[in-house]
């Protein structure tokens, strides 16, 4: 039988694709997105879709039920992963920006985590993909929200993993670095519709922010394809032991491992320097 597999996020990036590539290799692949048309694309070019906004608990609920009725009930795997980065300095982040940063971000994925659970429980068998990021566990100014939401991410998968313990479900978070995907161009419209720069005592260093989201082709070095990303989440699907966390680019390695051994005040030295080098 095919395995199943709900994956959010699918119009572009990491999540099209991990659709795609799943999908030819014999998995049973519901590839969700938040707009009808992406959704109306994913039909055309041959998987199966659902609309599914994050952002949206009768959305998530409907998509859930859809896939709960087409598979009698079953479903293998969740790859979280639609998500985006609304960037701005702290300090200009409203009580709204925070909210509907963390509304896609977190809520949205542990609701519908929350929804497949006892799917999964009831079946004996299960796994959870968690597409976090570096910015999980180091922080980069102008990242604050983003940064949070998946902080929030890693410590919901942590404590989960340990509460299943036992039970044949596993979970693990991806945490890649730089992959060429529609992510900046995403972040600079949610900048835009998020953040009053003109308003800001960080103007001038906006400019900056803007010119690194919209400059084109890759922003920084060791930027790599989806497909790397792609990897990590074929051994946490077909592992009988998938690991509880999987680093993706020479940067998420790299301060993985300086995260170790470096003071915080080294440590933000070079965070900061890599932050605003870009
Ligand atoms: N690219 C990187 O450098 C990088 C690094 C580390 C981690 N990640 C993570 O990788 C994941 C995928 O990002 P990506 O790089 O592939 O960027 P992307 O090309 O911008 O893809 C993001 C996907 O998330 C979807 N999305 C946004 N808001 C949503 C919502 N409310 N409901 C459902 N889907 C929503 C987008 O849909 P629309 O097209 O409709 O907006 C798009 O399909 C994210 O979790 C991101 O945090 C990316």
């Amino acid at each position: 039988m095919k395995k199943t597999i709900l994956i959010t996020g699918c119009s572009s990036g990491i999540g099209y694709c991990v659709a795609h590539a799943l999908h030819k290799q014999g998995y049973h692949v519901f590839a969700t997105a938040r707009r009808q048309e992406s959704v109306d694309t994913l039909l055309a070019e041959g998987l199966e879709s659902l609309r599914l906004d994050l952002a949206d608990s009768d959305s998530i609920q409907q998509a859930f039920e859809a896939v709960m009725q087409r598979t009698n009930g079953e479903l293998y795997a969740l790859f979280n992963n639609g998500a985006y980065g609304l960037p701005g300095a702290v300090e200009d982040l409203s009580r709204e920006a925070l909210r509907i940063q963390f509304e896609t971000n977190v809520f949205g994925w542990q609701e519908l985590s929350n929804l497949v659970l006892p799917v999964m429980r009831r079946q004996g068998y299960g796994r959870i993909i968690q597409n976090s990021s570096v910015l999980g566990f180091v922080s980069m100014p102008f990242r604050g929200a983003y940064n949070a939401s998946k902080y929030a991410i890693e410590g919901l998968s942590d404590t989960l993993r340990l509460e299943l313990k036992g039970s044949n479900i596993y979970i693990s978070l991806i945490e890649p670095g730089p992959i060429a995907s529609q992510f900046r161009a995403n972040s600079a419209k949610a900048l835009g519709q998020y953040i009053d720069v003109d308003k800001s005592f960080h103007r001038e260093r906006y400019l900056g922010v803007l010119k690194r989201l919209h400059k084109p082709g890759p922003a920084v070095p060791f930027t790599l394809p989806p497909e790397a990303v792609l990897k990590r989440v074929i051994h946490a699907l077909e592992s009988s032991n998938p690991k509880p966390r999987y680093y993706v680019t020479v940067p998420t390695y790299l301060f993985g491992f300086l995260k170790r051994i470096l003071s915080t005040r080294i440590l933000d030295m070079l965070l900061a320097k890599a932050g605003n080098s870009n």
